[in-house]
């Protein structure tokens, strides 16, 4: 069953690992809110709505900086979920958010620049009690590194694109200048991959933050990249570490 894709009516892709990752939280930790952080891309809010229609969830978030249309015309269909077109990474969307029982970043914290990844995760965890993470994980080091930071050559062996992709091409012309719609240099946009985050220093940040690693299962080597392999990680806040907000 796992590592498989399901084609829906809209064509979007959903992998059932993330599926089952989303029942196995909703089931076992009776999430009734949940923000969904960077779900958009390739799959239209599909994680979000699959939540919504199948755990009888009562407050949801879509948080992203590319909502398309379709989603907007299908979320009106949820009154209980809230579209919020922005940078996850901005100060007050967590409070604008409020708590929810969950979260989720799938495929997204490898993106994660200014504020940082880590940054990310510590922002949102008074927010929440669990953060259910799918990453693309570095195991090339010991050390999580900043991609860039391999060198140009050392940046392509470990991304998903070619030297002459499009989008990596224009990154590498203009790094230093102005993004028309990030606000921010183009070196620190998330439409790229920007760091090989290790999983000791995820686990290092969760229990800084507080939080139990409840579940991990590795899915194995991504595409053909050698130094990265996906991995789930379920977090849960342990008891000393509610607040009020
Ligand atoms: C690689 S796609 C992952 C999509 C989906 N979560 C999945 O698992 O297939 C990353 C998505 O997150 C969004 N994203 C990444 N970082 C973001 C940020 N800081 N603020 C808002 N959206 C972000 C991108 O626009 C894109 O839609």
């Amino acid at each position: 069953m796992f590592n498989r894709t399901k084609r829906t009516r809209n064509a979007d892709k959903l992998k059932l690992d993330k599926l089952h990752l989303i029942d196995l939280v909703c089931q076992n930790y009776h999430v009734k809110s949940l923000a969904d952080l960077g779900g958009i891309w390739g799959v239209n809010g599909g994680y979000t709505f699959y939540a919504l229609k199948k755990h009888g969830i009562k407050r949801a978030f879509l948080v992203d900086t590319d909502v398309t249309e379709e989603v907007r015309l299908k979320a009106k269909r949820f009154p209980v979920l809230t579209i919020i077109n922005e940078n996850f990474g901005m100060k007050d969307i967590a409070r604008r958010i409020g708590k929810v029982d969950a979260i989720i970043l799938f495929d997204v914290l490898l993106h994660q620049v200014d504020p940082d990844w880590d940054t990310v995760l510590e922002m949102y965890a008074p927010f929440t009690d669990i953060f259910i993470i799918y990453n693309q994980q570095f195991i090339g080091s010991d050390k999580t590194v900043r991609l860039f930071d391999l060198g140009y050559e050392g940046f392509f062996q470990n991304v998903p694109r070619a030297k002459d992709d499009p989008l990596y091409k224009e990154v590498f012309e203009k790094m230093y200048e102005m993004h028309p719609q990030h606000n921010r240099i183009w070196r620190d946009i998330h439409n790229i991959w920007q760091w090989g985050i290790v999983d000791d220093c995820l686990f290092a940040k969760m229990k800084e933050l507080g939080f139990r690693l409840e579940y991990y299962r590795n899915f194995g080597q991504f595409y053909h990249l050698h130094n990265f392999e996906n991995h789930a990680f379920v977090f849960k806040k342990t008891e000393g570490h509610y607040r009020e907000l």
